[in-house]
């Protein structure tokens, strides 16, 4: 049975978890999502089986996946699933919203919704976890992702879950996510440990950033996904104050070519 997995990734996370579902299904492509931003249409996967995998961003879908997802024809596929990686919070709605836009648009839900808790990368509110905590982190959701994908391979059907916090928190700070997220690159800076080594514009997934002077500008198409403050190796990046004294994450099992492929150029 052919999969397909779209996967969208910020620090590594889902692609990583994409890549451990891929490994036990086999014949298996990775899409990114970014590789078809600048795409028009409908999206037709020409395989079996077609999975989503992505952050969670203000308990609800980035952006980006969202008008991806509104733009799938899922006709031709037998199962589909969608796996979600919050840091903690708000997978179930995140699901949900993804079945709600696959709904309307293939008039069918996805067959399955999983979520794997990830370590967090929202630097903006949280220091991200670090050390034994991360290793732990990661190491439940090697077991956790074990699981899902044996259920994938089997065709399970499980719903997205509910939970009413998730759904209130949803409706409430979703949409104002989502209607001003491209413009949050206002709040980002680079500081003088710049080295002008260009990572930032070459890994970002949204083709958002761009050297001028040899200095990173924003051109407000952000995806608020953080790979920016995160990958730079000089750390020169900082959104606010905070950003300056919280650690920066990556998933040991990404590396910067994995994320300059991604926008697929
Ligand atoms: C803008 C933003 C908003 C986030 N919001 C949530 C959230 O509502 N709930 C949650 O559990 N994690 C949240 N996270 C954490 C990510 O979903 C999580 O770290 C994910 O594993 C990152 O995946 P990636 O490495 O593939 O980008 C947020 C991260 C960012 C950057």
């Amino acid at each position: 049975m052919k999969t397909i997995i779209y996967y969208f990734t910020g620090t590594g996370n889902s692609l990583a978890a994409a890549r451990k579902i891929a490994a036990v299904l086999g014949d298996c492509e990775l899409v990114p999502v970014a590789s078809l931003q600048d795409t028009t249409g409908d999206i037709h996967p020409g395989a079996d089986r077609v999975g989503i995998v992505c952050p969670v961003y203000f308990t609800g879908l980035p952006v980006m996946v969202a008008s991806f997802a509104g733009r799938l024809d899922l006709s031709g596929s037998q199962y589909m699933f969608s796996v979600v990686t919050p840091g903690g919070f708000g997978g179930p709605s995140a699901l949900r919203q993804l079945d709600g836009i696959l709904k309307r648009r293939s008039g069918r839900r996805p067959d399955a919704g999983f979520m794997v808790k990830m370590p967090s990368n929202y630097i903006l509110m949280y220091e991200p976890p670090s050390g034994k905590k991360c290793e732990q982190i990661l190491a439940a959701a090697d077991v956790q992702l074990e699981d899902i994908a044996q259920a994938v391979k089997n065709s399970a059907k499980t719903g997205p879950g509910y939970s009413l916090l998730a759904r209130l928190a949803h409706l409430l700070f979703y949409p104002r996510f989502a209607s001003r997220v491209h413009d949050d690159d206002r709040k980002f800076s680079v500081n003088d440990r710049c080295t002008s080594c260009g990572t930032c514009a070459a890994i970002c997934p949204a083709k958002n950033i761009e050297l001028v002077g040899g200095r990173p500008v924003w051109k407000h198409r952000c995806e608020l996904c953080c790979g920016c403050i995160h990958l730079c190796p000089a750390e020169a990046i900082q959104a606010g104050k905070q950003t300056a004294v919280r650690v920066r994450y990556r998933n040991p099992e990404v590396n910067n070519a994995d994320f300059k492929a991604q926008k697929g150029d």
